[in-house]
């Protein structure tokens, strides 16, 4: 049972100046990556890839967010779909691997340090 969702907008652009590369959306793009960089780790039937259309983030692609039950959300902007799924990936393997989600920042790789714009607590639960 799949336990991290892994949300990313499938409408975000390459970039401010690039909306897209032969026809496909940064988020697009970087969806296509993240599949293969977690099904490499084996982790296809531990996170749940799921694309949205539109985080609300738009002038900041692309966006990603890691959320789990009783863990941190992390909610990622201005990732890179050209280089950063193997990151996003490694990410969501520390993720999964940690009880509360909160993965040191000093074992976080660069571009998710930079890219992480919140970071919210557990849900309540009843
Ligand atoms: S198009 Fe990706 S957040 Fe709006």
């Amino acid at each position: 049972m799949s336990e991290t969702t892994l949300m990313v907008c499938a409408l975000c652009r390459f970039s401010a100046q690039e909306r897209s590369r032969n026809g496909v959306s940064g988020g697009q793009y970087l969806i296509d990556q993240l599949r293969q960089e977690l099904a490499s780790r084996s982790l296809q039937d531990v996170v749940n890839l799921q694309p949205l259309r539109c985080m609300a983030g738009c002038h900041q692609p692309c966006n990603v967010s890691v959320a789990a039950p009783g863990k941190l959300t992390f909610i990622l902007s201005s990732v890179d779909p050209a280089t950063a799924a193997a990151q996003v990936s490694d990410f969501c393997q520390q993720y999964t691997a940690i009880p509360d989600g909160r993965v040191p920042y000093g074992d976080r790789a660069t571009a998710i340090r930079r890219a992480t714009a919140f970071v919210l607590p557990p849900l309540p639960t009843p």
